[in-house]
């Protein structure tokens, strides 16, 4: 397997080809950002630690059924993964209000919702990355019906296997994003990554923030709270 030309940089990670057409490796970053860029920031050792995080999780939910890009971790800050064409959507899978429902709806911060709430964000730096609805999607043509059902359902089934696997670690899951992504041969598949910049995680007896909302809060310990994440579901760093 040998690393090729480098085919997009995002705010925390790096996507190259490979000579397998079928394959992308993917470099974990240790920038961070938050607020749509507007808040720029490195945390040391972030790279590593999402790397290893989200090989766990990719693998976990693999193992149950759930398709993935992830096929192995290559070292401390790299992953051999599945060629996609990401579909532009960030599915977000809510059990408790944070973030930006909370600020939308009005509610308390840790509100136990009745119900888990998904919702479909249109993947677009300049516009912000919207919430949008099942029409927008359709009019943008950014997925059929069909797959936005689909991909529904994959968020639903993720959030049961993760709030399980994470009670068991005294984690609360809060809220998650997921991206997907098409394959040459038409299926499709979660891509991205599984971890404290993608997810809120809450100890489950003293609430205390494990992930990314330590930077966006200029919370400190922000390394500390995904070495504990790490720690928690049993890894270690490559
Ligand atoms: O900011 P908001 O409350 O909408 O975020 C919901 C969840 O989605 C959080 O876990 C956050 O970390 C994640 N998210 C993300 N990338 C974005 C927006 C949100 O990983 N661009």
């Amino acid at each position: 397997m040998s690393k090729e030309q480098m085919l997009y940089e995002g705010k925390a990670k790096k996507v190259y080809v490979t000579n397998d057409p079928n394959l992308y490796i993917v470099e974990y970053k240790d920038d961070a950002t938050a607020f749509n860029g507007e808040k720029k920031g490195t945390i040391t050792g972030k790279g590593q630690l999402n790397n290893a995080i989200s090989k766990i999780f990719m693998e976990m939910l693999n193992e149950r059924g759930i398709p993935t890009h992830f096929v192995e971790q290559l070292n401390d800050r790299e992953q051999l993964v599945k060629k996609v064409e990401i579909i532009l959507l960030e599915v977000v899978v809510r059990n408790i209000a944070a973030g930006s429902l909370a600020k939308r709806l009005g509610m308390a911060e840790g509100t136990v919702l009745p119900k888990t709430v998904v919702e479909f964000y249109y993947k677009n730096d300049d516009l912000g990355d919207p919430l949008i609805n099942d029409s927008h999607i359709d009019v943008l043509e950014l997925a059929t019906p069909e797959t936005v059902k689909l991909l529904e359902q994959y968020g639903r089934q993720i959030n049961d296997i993760l709030v399980e696997y994470l009670k068991s670690r005294n984690v609360t899951l809060v809220d998650f994003k997921l991206e997907f992504g098409i394959t040459p041969q038409g299926d499709v598949i979660l891509a991205d990554e599984i971890s404290p910049d993608t997810c809120r995680f809450w100890d489950a007896d003293t609430k205390e923030k494990l992930d990314k909302d330590r930077f966006r809060r200029d919370m400190g310990n922000v390394e500390e709270a995904y070495q504990e994440m790490l720690r928690r579901l049993g890894g270690v760093e490559a």
